[in-house]
């Protein structure tokens, strides 16, 4: 994916402004123009899906750590999904989810040469690529898959990545040769020792950071897994980035759905993130308020599959 400047898309045409930030709006403005043809499907891992889809605008402009809304057939929730690579060439880009629930399980089920619904993008601030000196890419899970573009734009930028990427199993971990391919040294850990090292990413992590020194740290990945992260790295005085993911809904900024709380004040992870200062994160209310609509989300699963 491109690190440069994107050409200002109100100067191009179809743009929207959510809470002063521009962005385009693929297929709505112009439904008949765009039809978002996946191109490719591979299962990564018995949950783990990566996709190409066809959406020239949102890969002519998407950055690293932008994220976009998108819904697989007509009656699906819109959800937030990370823009894994944009191929401005192919005017394609590349999604990897996990299939945890009902949408993101018909998603899943749709297969090259079908058509997603729509999709709205590319959302969210990018991401701040300095460079730092040592950065510590630590992803777990389906969080690999939203360090990928961080952890290559910051090897692009001059800094010594040292990727730490863990899974509960190895049929789990997904990845692993593209970290290897963005980091200087990458550190695998599996919770169950079925492959890399047995422990957890954190683990890992500290033992980095008694090794060497570590100018930074990206975090990304469950939420427990963050906050222990950001735990360790506070008390190391490492200035660490994290990528939160709360329910969205409009992803502009409007309806209020995705706040949480970052150094006492109320923020939009859809238009102020998804990216923070993990130190200032309010942890304990972001887990209350992400546990929300989790009966909700067992009844949709349950109606999709036809049990209730
Ligand atoms: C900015 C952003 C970027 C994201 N990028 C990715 C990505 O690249 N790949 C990816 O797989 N997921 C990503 N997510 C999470 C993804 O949006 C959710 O997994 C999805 O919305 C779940 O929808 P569902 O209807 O399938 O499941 P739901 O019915 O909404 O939820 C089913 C179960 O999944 C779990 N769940 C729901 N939402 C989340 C969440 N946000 N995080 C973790 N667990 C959750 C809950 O335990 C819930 O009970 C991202 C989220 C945000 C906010
Ligand atoms: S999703 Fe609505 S304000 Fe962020």
């Amino acid at each position: 994916m491109d690190t440069e400047a994107p050409q200002d898309p109100r100067k191009s045409g179809d743009w929207i402004s959510g809470n002063g930030h521009a962005c385009r709006l693929e297929g709505l403005l112009n439904p008949s123009s765009y039809r978002f043809e996946i191109l490719e499907k591979e299962r990564l891992s018995e949950s783990v899906v990566r996709m190409v889809i066809r959406a020239p605008l949102v890969a002519a402009s998407a950055r690293p750590g932008q994220f976009l809304l998108i819904r697989p057939l007509e009656h699906s929730e819109r959800i937030p999904l990370t823009i894994s690579h944009a191929d401005r060439a192919e005017g394609a880009i590349t999604i990897i989810f996990q299939e945890v629930g009902a949408t993101t399980r018909e998603l899943g089920g749709l297969d090259p040469g079908q058509l997603v619904k729509d999709l709205v993008g590319p959302l969210g601030t990018p991401s701040d690529i300095r460079r730092f000196g040592t950065v510590a890419c630590v992803g777990g899970g389906v969080g690999i898959a939203v360090m990928l573009p961080v952890a290559r734009a910051l090897k692009q930028a001059g800094n010594r990545v040292v990727g730490i990427i863990g899974a509960r199993t190895k049929d789990l971990l997904i990845l692993e040769r593209e970290m290897r391919e963005a980091s200087e040294e990458l550190i695998v850990m599996t919770d169950d020792g079925s492959y890399g090292a047995k422990g957890l990413v954190t683990d890992a992590l500290s033992r980095l950071v008694e090794r060497e020194r570590v100018d930074h740290c990206y975090a990304i990945g469950p939420l427990p897994m963050m906050h222990a992260v950001c735990r360790m790295t506070k008390e190391k005085g490492i200035p660490t980035t994290v990528s939160l993911d709360p329910v969205m809904v409009d992803g502009t900024g409007m309806c209020g759905g995705c706040r949480v709380t970052v150094g006492g004040e109320a923020k939009f992870t859809c238009v102020d993130g998804p990216e923070f200062d993990g130190h200032m994160v309010d942890w304990d209310t972001l887990r209350a308020r992400k546990s929300i609509y989790r009966e909700e989300e067992r009844l949709a699963l349950e109606a999709r599959s036809g049990k209730a």
